[in-house]
């Protein structure tokens, strides 16, 4: 298949698209590249061709002769979301739908959007599964529950939107990203010999592996459409549903030399257990390789080799708010965070 892939110089961009090139398919990448900047290692001999470009200016031309696309490319995370929330909505709700109005129109028929386990919120009670009602608690949140809610009626005989509903990532990639737990409390360990908590930890938070992500998109590209078409997936493993407690115990068991403390403020309030038993079940050849455990050993192995230094840890190279903060500081990008020059 010829699959576009937006969002490929990202953190898991540049893990999917080495994994759909080696399974055959012609990959072709798009990507603004807000964070080129940040490079942790040289990661892949295979990367594809990428389109300089802003998702919210592509035209149906770009889409031409595509048979898939893989929908990566938004403002990726709580934090960024709220940095300036109504951008957010016309990056990641705007852009994203448009997207799929633009690749229906050019007759690509499988659309396969990375949404979040993020969009259940807060969730008391039994594991959340895809049927379960969405309560989305941030502007990044909301924007993937709205791309859902105005994609899926585009679905016909034609155009098969997938919703991967992604726990949050973790481990090595070549874009690293140091805002997300497990790889925020590997890289403390790591250079500062100390996880000190301020939260007790009780939040519950489902991880998946990077790679195992790339993996979940592999086997629904080669999925019978019948099975793939406009579905929503949960994307992980219910025996990674981890309390933070748990991931940071992990870390410090991985990281032997480090500290651990944990405070007794409830912190962050988002908090989920996630049912991924129809993914295990229903796509054809889709099972997570990682959990926490292989995932630190993982992140060590690499910190090690190239002795990762604190300034290249806290930096805005591997941190997304801070290179966005500075590119519009330093007036490269425009309110909008599209680029000046
Ligand atoms: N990492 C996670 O834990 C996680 C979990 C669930 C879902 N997701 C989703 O997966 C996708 C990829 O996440 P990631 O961690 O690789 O994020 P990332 O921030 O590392 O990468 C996103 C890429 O998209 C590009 N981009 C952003 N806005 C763009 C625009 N307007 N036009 C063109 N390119 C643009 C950026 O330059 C960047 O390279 C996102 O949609 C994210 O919400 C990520």
């Amino acid at each position: 298949m010829k699959v576009l892939v937006t969002g490929t110089e990202g953190y898991l961009g540049c893990l999917v698209a080495p994994e759909l090139m080696r399974a055959g398919h012609e990959v072709v990448g798009l990507d603004t590249g807000y964070y080129k900047y940040g490079w942790l290692y040289r990661g892949s001999d295979r990367n594809p061709y990428t389109l300089d470009r802003d998702l919210r200016r592509m035209t149906v031309n770009d889409l031409s002769g595509v048979d898939a696309v893989v929908h990566m490319a938004e403002l990726s995370n709580d934090p960024l979301g709220a940095l300036a929330p109504e951008v957010t909505y016309k990056v990641n709700h705007g852009g994203s739908v448009r997207l799929a109005t633009l690749a229906r129109r050019a007759g690509v028929s499988r659309f396969i959007y990375m949404s979040s386990c993020s969009v259940y919120g807060v969730a008391e009670g039994a594991d959340v599964a895809e049927a379960s009602p969405v309560n989305p608690q941030t502007p990044y949140a909301r924007c993937k529950a709205l791309v859902e809610r105005d994609v899926a009626p585009m679905a016909d005989d034609d155009f098969s939107p997938t919703f991967l509903r992604n726990a949050t990532a973790y481990g090595a990639s070549p874009r690293m990203r140091f805002d997300i737990v497990l790889n925020n409390l590997c890289g403390l360990a790591w250079t500062t010999g100390e996880i000190a908590m301020t939260s007790d930890g009780t939040p519950w938070r489902p991880l998946v592996h990077g790679l195992d992500i790339a993996k979940a998109i592999r086997c629904v590209l080669a999925a019978p459409r019948d099975i793939v078409h406009n579905q929503v997936f949960n994307v992980g493993d219910s025996a990674q549903n981890y309390q933070i407690k748990e991931i940071a115990n992990t870390v410090a068991s991985v990281f032997t030399d480090c500290q651990l403390s944990f405070g007794d403020s409830g912190g962050d309030n988002r908090s989920y257990r996630v049912d991924f038993e129809k993914i295990s079940s229903c796509l054809p050849g889709f099972s997570c390789d990682w959990d926490a455990v292989a995932g630190a050993q993982q992140l060590h192995d690499v910190f090690s080799r190239i002795r990762l230094t604190s300034e290249t840890f806290t930096g805005r190279g591997h941190t997304r708010l801070k290179q966005l903060q500075y590119l519009i500081e330093t007036g490269q990008l425009d309110a909008d965070l599209f680029w000046t020059y």
